[in-house]
């Protein structure tokens, strides 16, 4: 299949080319568009076979659920019949924006959308791209991250060229993302609200809301004999096609230790790079060596984190190490996707 690539600019939206998207969504075609977050990969929601669709284009298993977006409230209750007072509390505060709330759902959304569970994950994204689409599509759109499973969220349409050119009928290219990790999800069916994945909405921000929230124990560390209640955050994401090891310990041990290993595996020919801050480059020896930005600059490392692991792919860098980072804050999804992209190979230097 063709991919007909659309560049749209955000301060001045083309709405022809947003109806021609919203018209392959709604006659069953799969789009490709920013959010505030990183792209997705949309469907039409409430058509079991648009998230087929989705998740042969994706190479995805297809017991991992989708969110489904939408452009405004009223909209959440075709998706649940059960809104509790917290989902409203949490849009009053949070949407449009980057935060996915799981509800009961109706049975307007097929179970292929949400993976064969009784819970929707729904989120209004704050992008106004993303939202003249939604709005054009009819209002209902699945969409996961727009990567081929296992490859880092795309932060720009052109990893989206990359990964689905030919497999989809559409990609919106509307440059850079602004956040470049994913929406944090809440789930609100249980008694305590919960948070599943760690994002930018940070759990404090929550809690704020709420009075009270948790957090799912499996989300930054799983143990091999636990399942975590988000399905997608089992699998190995964000995987770059080297080996990444998060190395922890204070500055001076981690550049010596990095280097060391460094210098032995370009001794036996192998490729390496680091992920390191403003602060601290110059002192790596590696072939590759990336700044994830300042460290006291977490939106900065956030938004180069998937686009640094892509770009090590491309150089063929075969070993990775990265340093770690501050975990408070939006230091907590940072980590966490780090974690996950690394398969938790960590490294403690005492
Ligand atoms: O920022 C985002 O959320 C991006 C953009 C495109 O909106 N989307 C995104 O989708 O990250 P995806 O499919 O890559 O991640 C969805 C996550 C998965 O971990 C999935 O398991 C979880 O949401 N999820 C979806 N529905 C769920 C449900 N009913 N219960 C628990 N977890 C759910
Ligand atoms: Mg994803």
């Amino acid at each position: 299949m063709e991919t007909e690539i659309v560049v749209i600019d955000e301060q001045n939206i083309d709405y022809d080319a947003i109806q021609r998207a919203g018209t392959i969504i709604r006659e069953g075609g799969l789009v490709a568009f920013p959010t505030e977050t990183v792209y997705g990969l949309g469907g039409d929601a409430l058509r079991a076979e648009s998230s087929e669709k989705i998740y042969a284009a994706k190479g995805r298993p297809s017991d991992n659920p989708l969110i489904v977006h939408i452009s405004k409230w009223d909209d959440i209750y075709k998706l649940s019949e059960e809104v509790p007072e917290s989902a409203k509390l949490l849009s009053d505060a949070f949407w449009p924006g980057p935060l996915t709330m799981i509800l009961k759902k109706s049975e307007a959304v097929p179970y292929k959308t949400t993976g064969g569970l009784d819970t929707v994950a729904i989120r209004m994204p704050s992008d106004k791209i993303a939202r003249a689409f939604i709005e054009a599509a009819g209002g209902y759109v699945a969409a996961p991250s727009a990567n081929r499973s296992g490859r880092p969220s795309p932060t720009d349409a052109k990893y989206c060229i990359e990964d689905l050119s030919g497999r989809i009928e559409m990609i919106i290219d509307g440059g850079e993302v602004d956040i470049g990790l994913e929406s944090t999800i809440v789930d609100l069916t249980s008694d305590k609200p919960m948070i599943l994945r760690p994002g930018f909405i940070t759990p404090d921000r929550v809690k704020k809301v709420l009075g009270s929230v948790c957090e799912d124990e499996t989300m930054m560390h799983v143990l091999p004999d636990q399942t975590p209640k988000a399905p997608g955050m089992k699998y190995r994401h964000y995987a770059p096609k080297g080996d990444l090891a998060i190395v922890y310990g204070e500055d001076k041990a981690v550049i010596s230790y990095i280097n060391d290993r460094c210098k032995e595996y370009k001794e036996k020919g192998i490729k390496t790079g680091v992920i390191g801050t403003d602060e601290t480059i110059s002192r790596y020896k590696a072939d590759v060596v990336k700044s994830a930005g300042s460290r006291t600059d977490e939106k900065t490392i956030a938004a180069r984190l998937y686009k640094m692991l892509r770009e090590f792919d491309d150089e063929d860098v075969q070993i990775m190490y990265s340093e770690s980072f501050d975990s408070q804050g939006l230091g907590q999804a940072i980590m966490n996707r780090l974690l996950k992209a690394a398969g938790h190979k960590v490294i403690e230097i005492k």
